[in-house]
């Protein structure tokens, strides 16, 4: 039978494989980005409701109506200029199809996107299915740093967009201002597209506020600005994502989204609403219980013989388990990932997973922590042992 070139090119998820692994083994899953606390109940219930009160049909394809009004709301104040709900706002499923239809919707086949890695994964196949070619910059520990001269040697006369995460999974980076001056200098200069991800942009630490990429005045006419809710609302499954553009940007994006998936589902639009309705508490109380769970991530990997620096924003931390006392230390990451799963019980990423460049992300894995305290506790039961082995 044949299939495509493009799927010869990429493979399924290592994240997602790790999950699988982990219920195969009954280990703790610190792979996959997901809370396994619960939802807050006003969101629930908002969904049960819309369902009962019968909003399930399909809603308009940019998304339901009062979702759009309330992200119109945000981002006018966040980006600075008058996002309207009817030509700049478009629900879609979750972040990743906002990747895919962002991607689909600026590059040519030939065409060349500059990709940061260490990168979440499905920006490659992203570019890939939309024929582009993904360029990486890799980015190295322990302080994962951007500089201009990177941006410089990535940057040809055939890229046409650069794709930025901020707050930054794997690594946890927020950018600071330099590095956001030197891709703003690229992007002007090449008259590149800034597609973002800010699906962590709820999620900061140590009091640092979100900055959205399309705030800035020199890429307001040429970034478009994606984000979810999924991780904020700890709603992963309802596969809620938006991306908010400019006009020339939107036009471009709607078809896409359109003849990908129609509508995301209705009900869930409606939660989603009353989710971005939540009083600053709700904001308050999940960075107070993220401060806590980065602690005690921290905690069990310096308790247990890792070395990681804590995040600045998201829940990853991307740990060096070159320094265990243990033969295992030795493996490559992903034989170390499948141990630890298989014969320790913790699932992580292999490091060398989020590059696509060979030589990057050895000795490192990654662990996600948006867990309740017991799960992360019996993970620190289970880590001990490595470094109790000498
Ligand atoms: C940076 C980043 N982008 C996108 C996604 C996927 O988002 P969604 O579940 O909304 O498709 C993730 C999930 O872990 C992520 O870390």
């Amino acid at each position: 039978m044949q299939t495509s070139q493009r799927v010869t090119q990429f493979r399924e998820s290592v994240i997602r494989d790790m999950t699988r692994l982990a219920i195969q083994h009954n280990a703790i899953n610190l792979s996959q980005g997901f809370p396994d606390f619960g939802t807050e109940q006003a969101i629930v219930e908002a969904a049960v409701t819309a369902v009962r009160d019968g909003l399930n049909q399909y809603t308009i394809t940019w998304g339901y109506p009062p979702l759009r009004q309330k992200l119109a709301e945000i981002y006018s104040e966040r980006l600075g200029w008058a996002v309207h709900p009817d030509q700049h706002v478009t629900v879609t499923c979750g972040v990743t199809e906002a990747i895919v239809i962002a991607m689909m919707a600026v590059l040519n086949p030939g065409d060349e996107v500059i990709i940061l890695e260490p990168a979440h994964d499905n920006f490659r196949p992203a570019a890939i299915m939309a024929g582009a070619n993904p360029i990486a910059i890799p980015l190295t520990p322990p302080d994962y740093r951007l500089t201009p001269e990177m941006l410089a040697t990535a940057v040809t006369p055939r890229t046409r967009a650069l794709l930025l995460n901020t707050p930054h999974n794997p690594t946890g980076r927020v950018w600071d201002a330099a590095e956001l001056q030197a891709i703003t200098d690229v992007v002007v200069q090449h008259d590149l597209v800034l597609i973002t991800d800010e699906i962590y942009d709820r999620i900061l630490y140590d009091g640092r506020t979100h900055l959205s990429p399309g705030s800035l005045p020199a890429l307001r006419d040429r970034t478009i600005t994606i984000s979810g809710l999924g991780k904020t609302f700890a709603v992963t499954g309802w596969r809620l994502g938006y991306v908010v553009a400019p006009d020339e940007l939107m036009r471009a994006i709607r078809p896409l989204h359109d003849f990908t998936s129609i509508c995301a589902p209705t009900p869930l639009q409606a939660a989603g609403a009353a989710a971005l309705s939540l009083p600053a508490s709700f904001y308050e109380a999940s960075a107070a219980a993220y401060h806590e769970r980065r602690a005690l991530m921290m905690d069990i990997l310096q308790n247990s013989g890792f070395r990681a620096t804590p995040p600045q924003g998201a829940y990853y931390v991307m740990a060096d388990y070159t320094n265990l006392p243990i033969p295992q230390a030795q493996l490559p990451p992903m034989a170390f990932a499948r141990w630890l799963t298989t014969e320790v019980g913790v699932a992580t990423v292999p490091g060398d997973s989020f590059y696509s460049v060979p030589g990057f992300g050895e000795g490192v894995v990654r662990f996600a922590f948006p867990k309740r305290r017991e799960t992360l506790e019996e993970a620190a039961q289970r880590l001990g042992k490595l470094s109790a082995a000498t």
